[in-house]
């Protein structure tokens, strides 16, 4: 089973948007037992709120529920826990590092180095805007996939 932890700051916009759009691939390619998934936030600002009304509205788009789902902030231990911790932006790679120390055994990425044009992604609770938010994590859990299946 592979283990990943989608890290932005608050736990409700970016990183719940890839814990379900990731869910939703491999449901869709069947390989559901072969993953966990879970997401969290370097802040405890918005700990057990739920997710963000922008990105419900985004995912119900596509047929994608989040209900269940409340902000946690990330632990220490989360680094044991997990195969992959992956984070939105550079910034969230840096508070992640914070969190857990070292990253001695390489499990620490940020999302779009997945994708064939590394860079950050936005904070759509700046930039209000969901829907290049939800472009950027579908092409990076894509690619991640790709690294993981072939
Ligand atoms: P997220 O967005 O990190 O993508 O969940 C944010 C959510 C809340 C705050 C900042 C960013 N905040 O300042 O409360």
């Amino acid at each position: 089973m592979i283990k990943i932890l989608f890290v932005c700051l608050g736990n409700i916009c970016r990183s719940p948007m890839a814990e379900f759009i990731l869910k939703d691939m491999v449901k869709k390619r069947g390989l559901e037992s072969e993953f966990y998934i879970e997401s969290a936030g370097t802040s405890n600002e918005e700990e057990g709120n739920p997710v963000h009304y922008g990105t419900r509205r985004k995912l119900s788009e596509v047929g994608i529920n989040t209900s269940g789902k409340y902000a946690r902030q990330m632990e220490r231990s989360d680094y044991e826990k997990f195969d992959y911790i992956i984070g939105m932006e550079e910034y969230n790679i840096k508070s992640i590092l914070r969190i857990v120390g070292e990253d001695k055994e390489n499990k620490v990425y940020r999302l779009l180095d997945f994708s064939n044009n590394p860079r950050d992604i936005a904070d759509p609770w700046y930039t209000h805007n969901f829907d290049i938010t939800y472009n950027d994590i579908v092409e990076g859990c894509n690619g991640l996939l790709d690294k993981l299946i072939l």
